[in-house]
């Protein structure tokens, strides 16, 4: 989504991830798909290792919690797969809704999507790896958080 943001024109990303090993996926991709890597000016894209469940507990004032705050566009890959990751991943959105950020998140019919708080916005079939999924395509939606969601 962070690569997609980019080349989408957003000025500057910031693409967070509990895993160094998908950030440097997300960095490789990026130079694969013509996005500059690194801070701004001179990079579209840079990467930060980011604990959801930290973000969530932690004060306005921690460094993150505040580039969160102060984003634009707030986007949420895939995050809703276990209850914890899920709730947390809501408390952080409505942070982001609150202090004015458009918020999207993607995602294929995970168990802990919260229901009755998101707005579908677009839906995609999206192949996937079957041996990892229990399809080779999951219908994929792309939902917003409202202001009062
Ligand atoms: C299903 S993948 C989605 C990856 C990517 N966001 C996307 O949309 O393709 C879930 C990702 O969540 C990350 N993750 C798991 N727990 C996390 C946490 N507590 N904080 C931040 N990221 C977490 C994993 O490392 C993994 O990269």
């Amino acid at each position: 989504m962070s690569i997609a943001a980019a080349l989408a024109g957003a000025a500057h990303v910031l693409a967070l991830d509990l895993d160094p090993l998908a950030l440097t996926a997300t960095a490789l991709n990026a130079g694969l798909n013509g996005v500059t890597v690194g801070a701004p000016p001179a990079g579209r894209l840079a990467t930060a290792v980011a604990d959801v469940v930290a973000m969530a507990q932690a004060a306005d004032g921690d460094p993150l919690v505040a580039r969160l705050l102060a984003a634009d566009v707030v986007l949420a890959g895939d995050l809703f797969f276990e209850r914890s990751l899920a709730a947390a991943t809501l408390t952080v959105l409505r942070r982001a809704v609150a202090a004015g950020a458009v918020v999207l998140a993607g995602d294929p019919g995970r168990t802990y999507l919260p229901p009755d708080t998101f707005t579908p916005v677009a839906a995609f079939d999206v192949p996937v790896a079957a041996a990892l999924e229990d399809a080779p395509v999951r219908r994929t939606r792309v939902l917003t958080l409202p202001p009062t969601g």
